[in-house]
């Protein structure tokens, strides 16, 4: 399936394993560019020689161009951008914030970058700043999420900019990603789905909830503080909701406090009670255990199965 996107950054499906703080290691993003797609390794809030190593393991691991996830906030971020540059680091995919003080060094390595924006408003400013292609999120997204659906979003970011635009949040499978080859993407990020996947280093307990979710198991928490996170229903978001009623200052530094780490003790631990289990929406669709080559087979010969049904179906002559 060839698309700007694949073009852009020399792969075989415009498939992106979108970053996932604490999970996304060299591991995954080697065996999903390994299998045609986009690996990603999250920076999180990682220190640099942390990400150097995962950067080291998926070299060793594959051939194909690996991406990196840098996360504006993190205090680290600096470093990190330095790291990319050392590590000749292919595709940068950036989230919380501008990240216009990078993009000299990164244009001068050969970076290609690609922020993630939940508004029309911050794709035309990345644009202007000289990104090569945005991701679009929308707020069926596990994460740190916008406030616009996928379906709004997308088409109307799609008619703003001129540069290549990937759609992300609510995609599990061939028709999720078709869907969002109508709107107007030439390609798409997942994250949720590659939960289920064998590479991906999460905790049993971890991918047993997101196997046994359904479409209605995810909330959103963090809307009280301005940075809203979805995540699978747990002890830990019940609370968070609670506390975010009382409003008050003191109630909001208590969620601070736990939920300091607590996506560290879901990954690692599998700690239901004071874990935080960031999944997207469409877990409700995810009921097996499979690997990342299933995953990719799934998304791209699903769509183009749908694609070439519907243009018999719906088209002039169907
Ligand atoms: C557990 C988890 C952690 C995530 N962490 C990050 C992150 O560190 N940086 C980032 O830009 N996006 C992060 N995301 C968002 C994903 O990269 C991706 O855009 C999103 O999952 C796509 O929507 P989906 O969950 O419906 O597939 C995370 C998502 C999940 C599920």
């Amino acid at each position: 399936m060839k698309t700007r996107i694949t073009e852009l950054l020399g792969i075989q499906y415009p498939v992106i394993q979108g970053a996932m703080a604490w999970i996304a290691n060299g591991d995954l993003a080697a065996a999903v560019s390994e299998a045609g797609g986009l690996g990603i390794i999250a920076g999180g809030a990682a220190p640099a020689e942390v990400i150097r190593a995962e950067i080291h393991k998926a070299r060793a691991a594959t051939r194909k161009p690996i991406g990196m996830n840098i996360m504006l906030l993190s205090p680290n971020a600096d470093d990190l951008a330095k790291l990319a540059v050392e590590e000749k680091i292919e595709v940068i995919t950036t989230g919380a914030g501008n990240p216009g003080k990078y993009l000299g060094d990164w244009k001068a390595a050969g970076i290609k970058i690609i922020p993630v924006v939940a508004s029309v408003a911050l794709a035309k400013r990345m644009e202007r700043a000289g990104a090569d292609a945005v991701i679009a999120e929308g707020m069926e997204a596990g994460g740190h999420i916008g406030e616009t659906t996928s379906m709004a979003l997308l088409p109307q970011v799609v008619d703003a900019v001129e540069i290549p635009v990937i759609g992300a949040g609510g995609v599990g499978d061939g028709r999720g990603m078709a869907a969002m080859l109508a709107l107007g993407a030439e390609g798409v990020q997942c994250g949720t789905i590659f939960l289920t996947a064998a590479e991906c280093p999460i905790s049993d307990k971890y991918r047993e909830l997101v196997l046994k979710a359904s479409d209605i198991s995810t909330v959103v928490t963090g809307r009280a503080n301005g940075h809203p996170v979805r995540a699978l229903k747990s002890p830990l978001t019940r609370k968070c909701l609670v506390l975010e009623k009382q409003g008050d200052d003191r109630s909001l530094e208590e969620i601070e406090t736990m939920t300091s780490g607590s996506l560290r003790r879901a990954v690692q631990e599998g700690d239901f009670a004071e874990g935080t289990f960031m999944s997207g929406q469409i877990a409700g669709l995810l009921n097996e255990p499979t690997t990342c080559t299933a995953i990719l087979d799934k998304l791209v010969g699903g769509a183009q199965a749908i694609l070439a049904d519907r243009a018999t179906r719906f088209g002039k002559e169907g």
